[in-house]
């Protein structure tokens, strides 16, 4: 039953205090139901409208109604009393206010919460990214940085020279004069509609990294110790054993007596290094324009240490590198920065890095280097 305003029986004390408490209790609970804007209104109309609230309930029913005598002490009842409503009234619009205020932004969130849901997302977030796993060396660079390391680690230094080369450096300043039948050996793409021009300015693909010789002997005047990592190019039609690029490492060391000795020294030391210490090496003649005498270098088969196999083709011994003593004529060409043929002796060697690295991970098939199947290069990494 809603609360009404009593008639008072009596004007006491006691009375007016019993009937005080029964108000402030009913306006109390009335007060906490009030949520919305709405009840708010009707809350506050019935407490302390003029017509009728019980505010004015109040003035009739217990001020107006009493005697005299009494007047004074129900008139400071019903003043509490009417402060009392009014301050509850207003204090639970504030609360409406604020606890509205709160929903508002409560559904708000809860609405941007609805939006970020899973369901609602047009790329599904949840899918593994796509990741990018760290690189590795490919195989033939890591074959040459670890005979470029062999050598460093014997005190020579590094250099590179250009792929696109003059004849002259390639060819002719390495003693293969025009038309020399060395050269055939050795046939590349030239560049074309040169005509033109003299022969040894003609530009071509380098076909060794030899060329690299001359221009490190024309930038630092003897002694010289250098190793050239490079890529070179042949007119070679690719199949499991040729690709017409491939890379090579050239070395070169000049100074004063530098026998065929201190050659087979380092070169059987950079094998030992690269193969293992039980590798075997022997010099077998050979021929290259621009060393004298010349000399291929094998090593003990890998496969059946020196007995014969299919790998060394019966002859217990693979071919690895060409190599000899860089021939006098070559200093010609660099005699000005003080290379003088009488005063100082050199050793030059080539190797081809992919044959090397075939060797050593027992690779077949020299194409399986440029294909960039990731099967195969994942198992360097
Ligand atoms: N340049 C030679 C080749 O490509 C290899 C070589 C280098 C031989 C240096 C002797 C000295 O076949």
């Amino acid at each position: 039953m809603a609360y009404t305003v009593p008639k008072l029986d009596d004007y006491s004390q006691e009375t007016v205090a019993r009937e005080a408490n029964k108000l402030v209790a009913a306006l109390e609970v009335e007060s906490e139901s009030v949520h919305t804007e709405e009840e708010w209104k009707v809350f506050r109309d019935r407490w302390l409208s003029r017509k009728n609230g019980i505010k004015s309930q109040l003035n009739d029913l217990w001020l107006k109604a009493a005697p005299t005598e009494h007047k004074r002490h129900i008139g400071q009842a019903v003043n509490l009393l009417v402060s009392k409503i009014e301050h509850d009234v207003e204090s639970r619009h504030r609360y409406v206010q604020t606890y509205l205020g709160f929903l508002g932004a409560a559904s708000g969130i809860a609405k941007a919460v609805h939006e970020l849901s899973l369901e609602r997302q047009p790329i599904d977030i949840t899918l593994p990214g796509i990741r990018r796993p760290l690189g590795a060396e490919h195989p033939v660079l890591r074959t040459m940085n670890e005979i470029t390391g062999v050598f460093r680690a014997m005190g020579y230094s590094v250099a590179e020279g250009p792929e696109i080369e003059s004849d002259y450096y390639n060819f002719e300043a390495l003693n293969f004069p025009p038309n020399h039948p060395a050269r055939d050996t050795q046939d590349t793409i030239f560049v074309a509609g040169q005509e033109k021009k003299p022969q040894r300015d003609r530009l071509l693909l380098r076909t060794h990294t030899s060329p690299v010789q001359i221009r490190a002997m024309l930038r630092q005047p003897p002694p010289i110790r250098v190793v050239v990592p490079g890529k070179v190019h042949r007119a070679d039609t690719a199949d499991a054993t040729h690709s017409p690029i491939f890379h090579q490492v050239e070395g070169l060391a000049v100074d004063t007596d530098i026998t065929f000795c201190d050659l087979k020294g380092t070169l059987d030391h950079a094998m030992k290094a690269l193969f293992g210490s039980d590798v075997k090496t022997r010099f077998y003649p050979s021929f290259f324009p621009f060393t004298e005498p010349s000399a291929d270098v094998q090593v003990t088969c890998f496969k059946c240490g020196g007995k014969g196999c299919r790998l060394c083709k019966m002859s217990g011994w693979i071919e690895l590198l060409g190599c000899g003593m860089v021939d006098p004529n070559v200093f010609k060409f660099v005699e000005s920065n003080g290379y003088d043929a009488r005063k100082i002796s050199g050793f030059a060697f080539g190797m081809g890095v992919e044959r090397i690295t075939m060797l050593k991970y027992g690779i077949d098939d020299i194409q399986l280097f440029y294909q960039g199947d990731v099967r195969f290069l994942e198992q360097f990494a």
